[in-house]
């Protein structure tokens, strides 16, 4: 008998590495199939990766995911079991929250509850970490609720922030992470 494949949506804003990373993963997966890229901005890098990944990938204005039911109806429609978050900057809607209740999961390239928040995305947290001193950063993987970055911590991998590192240098770090555990989490979140 075949099994029914648990279909996942990913969300971004910007240039798209990490949904990349997670499409190549899942690629000829028995159980998970990374189904379409949803993004929110026009000229996000993330358009071409899904071109040529052969990802369909679906634009959707700020005010469509805000002042609309347009994004949770195409989800149902599209039956889409379950949403993540990669470099995605718009706060989720509570339309979305309630169709997908603990089945939509966000990357953070730092180590929550530090450095989250509202305007605290990409280059931002690492200027910060760095600017702070801090001696690490890491990731964190995290169910979304309604409040940024606040929902229930599944994971956490931590980097060594050397003196001298620039926010670059921690950036290729926190990537190199994300890139390793990601798609291993969603793969056993997804399954239960
Ligand atoms: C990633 O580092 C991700 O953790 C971060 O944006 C980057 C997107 O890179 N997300 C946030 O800052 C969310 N607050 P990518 O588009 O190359 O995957």
């Amino acid at each position: 008998m075949e099994i029914k494949k648990k279909k996942v949506a990913i969300l971004a804003s910007g240039s798209g590495s990490n949904a990349e990373n997670i499409v190549n993963y899942f690629r000829n997966h028995e159980q998970i199939e990374i189904s379409l890229f949803i993004a929110n901005k026009k000229d996000a890098f993330v358009h071409e990766r899904a071109k040529r990944l052969n990802i369909p990938c679906y634009y959707f204005s700020n005010k469509q995911f805000r002042e609309t039911q347009e994004v949770k109806d195409f989800l149902v429609s599209q039956q889409i079991d379950f949403l993540v978050l990669a470099g995605f900057l718009l706060k989720i809607p509570e339309n979305l929250l309630k169709v997908f209740p603990d089945r939509i999961i966000n990357i953070h390239p730092a180590l929550l509850p530090k450095y989250g928040g509202k305007g605290m995305y990409g280059e931002h947290v690492h200027q910060a970490v760095v600017e702070a001193g801090e001696k690490e950063s890491g990731i964190t993987i995290h169910y979304v609720n309604e409040n940024y970055d606040e929902g229930e911590i599944i994971f956490q991998a931590k980097c060594k922030v050397l003196s001298g590192d620039t926010p670059e240098q921690v950036a290729e770090k926190v990537h190199a992470l994300e890139y390793e555990h990601f798609p291993k989490i969603i793969e056993k979140v997804v399954l239960g």
